[in-house]
């Protein structure tokens, strides 16, 4: 764990800032709320429009491998019928009307339809009959099979992809989130520039300058792409470069940051709101964070920290979206300490749990991390045997790798929380017995908010005993404090 108990930081009168404020524009990722995008959606708008959610069932043989780099491990294989509500409520993040959903047993994956003749058929009988627009298949497709199915079905097909690029699209507020994804949403296109792209040649308005004579219509296409990625990158890199002296700047006080992670719908703003009263946007609606926030909070001995909410995880995310988001992922890369939420009342969540540490291992925190931190979240959903075997379980693992259950929304289990917090950021609590001369009173005032369970004795020369608890990191401030103060008079 990185130290990060400079003295002198400890030496700025706290009163200047509330216990728990919003960090002001210059610490925020990229001036927060302050600078939302003014860019322009890109996303279409679907509003309820009539939809299928298709979940394509394929043998194991088939199943997608996204680990790559720790194959060994048992994976956890996602229950269908949790595939299927997800992937429903993937398609309600962007408000569509989902008339059905349901699971599509496929013996192997067909290169021109994915799903096989007969179930292509079937579904496109239901389209017609049920006036569908617009179906969701959760599954990658390939831009073959995305135009195959699309005129097969006479509707608009979005593979899940192409969905969670629509959700993030809406859900960035601030200029860097939008920018990270419509970069990651031109790479998908690029990839998938074939001739059904007309919106793309009617955008060209056919003004002829842009090719010289002889280039084809999706070489042209796929230069006019090409442009506006660099010049979004070159957006990007302005944004990041400003965002990275704040964080500079930021570090001249260097609060100990923690970072919350987990998969979408975890309870990540719940707690990161619980702990800091703060009122972040928590809804039971999947990706509602995107743009990381940050707030100051205060230990209850007095120590400072960051906390930082981050963006949602899910599994089989797009590739181009975790290179993108890579760069907003920074604080939970430095962080001197990652809480780790899942949803325990969720029955998918140990799949859920793997697909966030495959993207944390990505990120090079691996599997094991001493900074990893489990919070069993939603315990209040579970059924009173289930919680006594959660709390068994927990006070079952060694000390250091212990989950932590907890109810964000009740408060249950948030002061263990943060005496875990502390004690990991500042140490164990201490028995500190000191006297202080009259010229030394300055420091009583810190003593007290700085330690608990204080107990003062006024002695007849003038001089006082004070026993103090404190934290291994306080006591040795403290220690320092001392020795200058003493060293003075
Ligand atoms: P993303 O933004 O998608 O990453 O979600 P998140 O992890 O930030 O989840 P959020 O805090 O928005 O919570 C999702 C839903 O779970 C909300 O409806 C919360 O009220 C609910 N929730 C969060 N914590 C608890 C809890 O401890 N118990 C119960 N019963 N519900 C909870």
């Amino acid at each position: 764990m990185k130290k990060r108990n400079d003295p002198a930081a400890d030496l700025t009168p706290e009163t200047e800032m509330p216990e728990t404020y919003e960090l002001s524009s210059d610490d925020n990722y990229d001036d927060g709320a302050k600078q939302k995008s003014s860019r322009k959606p890109f996303t279409t708008k679907v509003e309820d429009t009539r939809a299928f959610v298709v979940v394509p069932i394929l043998p194991e043989r088939y199943a997608l491998v996204v680990d790559q780099d720790e194959s060994e491990r048992p994976k956890y294989r996602r229950s269908d019928e949790a595939r299927l509500e997800e992937a429903a409520g993937l398609a309600r993040a962007i408000d569509l009307k989902i008339i059905d959903s349901f699971l599509v047993q496929t013996s192997q994956p067909r290169p021109a339809t994915l799903l096989g003749t007969g179930k292509v058929e079937d579904i496109a009988e239901r389209i017609e009959r049920e006036e569908i627009e617009l179906v969701i298949v959760d599954h990658p497709l390939t831009p073959v099979q995305q135009r195959n199915l699309e005129r097969e079905w006479k509707v608009k097909v979005i593979d899940r992809t192409g969905l969670i690029l629509e959700i993030f699209g809406r859900r960035a507020q601030t200029r860097e989130g939008s920018l990270q994804v419509e970069l990651a949403h031109l790479n998908y296109q690029k990839g998938r520039l074939v001739r059904s792209w007309t919106h793309l040649e009617r955008q060209r308005g056919g003004g002829g300058f842009m090719g010289g004579p002889g280039e084809t219509q999706i070489e042209a296409d796929r230069r006019m792409l090409q442009e506006k990625i660099l010049r979004i990158k070159r957006e990007l890199d302005t944004v990041v470069r400003t965002r990275q002296l704040h964080r500079q700047k930021r570090r001249k006080v260097p609060h100990p940051v923690i970072a919350l992670v987990g998969y979408t719908n975890a309870g990540k703003s719940t707690l990161f709101n619980r702990l800091t009263g703060a009122d972040v946007l928590a809804e039971d609606m999947l990706f509602a964070t995107l743009d990381p926030t940050l707030r100051r909070l205060r230990l209850p001995h007095g120590d400072m920290i960051i906390l930082s909410d981050t963006v949602g995880f899910i599994s089989n995310l797009p590739h181009h979206l975790v290179a993108a988001f890579k760069a907003t992922l920074e604080e939970v890369i430095e962080a001197d300490l990652i809480l780790h939420v899942r949803d325990m009342s969720d029955p998918d969540n140990a799949a859920q749990a793997e697909d966030v540490e495959t993207i944390l291992s990505g990120l090079g925190i691996k599997k094991g991390d001493e900074r990893v931190i489990e919070i069993w979240n939603k315990i209040d959903r579970l059924s009173e045997p289930m919680q006594d075997s959660a709390e068994n379980l927990s006070s079952g693992s060694h000390e250091d790798a212990r989950p932590l259950p907890l109810s964000a929304l009740t408060g249950q289990g948030t002061p263990e929380l943060l005496a875990l917090i502390e004690s990991r950021i500042s140490g164990a609590m201490e028995k500190v017995q000191v006297s202080l001369q009259p010229d030394q009173f300055g420091l009583i005032d810190w003593i007290y908010r700085h330690g608990s369970n204080v107990r003062r004795q006024d002695e007849e020369d003038g001089s006082v005993i004070i026993d103090v608890d404190m934290t291994a990191g306080s006591a040795q401030k403290f220690r320092d404090k001392y020795a200058s103060v003493t060293k003075r008079s």
